[in-house]
C-alpha cells in the first residue's frame, strides 16, 4: 500500500540544510523549499531575536503562501560579548553580511583580550500548521578558540570547539558535527512535533 506524504515547507533555500532535514524525516514527509513554493524573495529578518525572526520567517510563509512550514533561525551567543553576535551572527563585521571570514575575525579581534571563551550556538525552529504555532530550539554549549582550525563546516566553525571536545566544528565530519549541534538537537526536538501531526 502506498501513502501520500505530508507536505511541509522548510522556509530556506540552503541545499546543506534541506539535505540534512529530509534524510533524518524520511518517506512520511515531502519538504519543500522557497525556490520550490514559487518564494524567490528574500523574507526580511527584522526581528531582535532567534525566536522573532524565526516566527517571521514561518508565518510570512504560511501568510503568502497558506503552506504547513518551518523556519530556523541561529546565532552564535558569546558570554564575555554579552551574547553577541546572537541574532547578528550572518551580519556581524560591516558589509553586505555572510562574509564568514570577515566574521570569524572581526570575533576573533574582539576576543582577543578575553579569559572568558564561553560560547553557544542557539537555534530555533517554529512549526506553523493547523493546530497553530509552536518553537522549539537546540542548544551546544562550547567555547571560542584563538585561531581557527579545520577545513569542514561553515560560518563560525572552525573557531567553535564544542564542549567535551578538543576539536573544532571545522575539524569534523558533518556526520559528527550533527550529532551534537545546534541545529541536530532543534530538528531532533521538532520530530516528534512533525511526527504527531
Ligand atoms: P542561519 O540562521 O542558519 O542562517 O545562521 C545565521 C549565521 O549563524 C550564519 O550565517 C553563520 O554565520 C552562523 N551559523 C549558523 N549555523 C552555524 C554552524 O553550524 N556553524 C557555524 N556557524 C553557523
Amino acid at each position: 500500500m502506498t501513502h501520500t506524504p505530508r507536505r511541509i515547507v522548510f522556509a530556506t533555500n540552503n541545499l546543506h540544510k534541506l539535505d540534512e532535514i529530509r534524510s533524518i524525516v524520511g518517506d512520511n514527509f515531502e519538504i519543500l523549499s522557497l525556490k520550490e513554493i514559487g518564494c524567490n524573495e528574500d523574507i526580511p529578518e527584522t526581528g531582535s531575536t532567534l525566536d522573532e525572526n524565526s516566527l517571521i520567517k514561518a508565518r510570512y510563509v504560511r501568510t503568502h503562501y497558506g503552506y504547513d512550514c518551518f523556519a530556523d533561525d541561529t546565532g552564535l551567543e558569546v558570554e564575555a560579548l554579552s551574547g553577541a553576535p546572537g541574532v547578528r551572527s550572518a551580519r556581524y563585521a560591516p558589509g553586505p553580511g555572510h562574509d564568514s571570514q570577515a566574521n570569524m575575525e572581526l570575533l576573533l579581534r574582539n576576543m582577543a583580550d578575553k579569559a572568558n571563551r564561553r560560547a553557544r550556538f542557539r537555534t530555533v525552529i517554529t512549526l506553523i500548521t493547523d493546530e497553530g504555532e509552536r518553537q522549539v530550539e537546540g542548544v551546544v554549549e562550547g567555547t571560542i578558540a584563538r585561531t581557527p582550525s579545520g577545513e569542514g563546516g561553515f560560518g563560525y566553525d572552525p573557531v567553535f570547539v564544542p564542549e567535551g571536545e578538543q576539536r573544532s566544528f571545522a575539524m569534523m565530519s558533518a556526520r559528527e558535527k550533527n550529532a551534537i549541534s545546534h541545529r541536530g538537537r532543534a530538528v531532533e526536538a521538532l520530530l516528534p512535533l512533525l511526527n504527531n501531526l
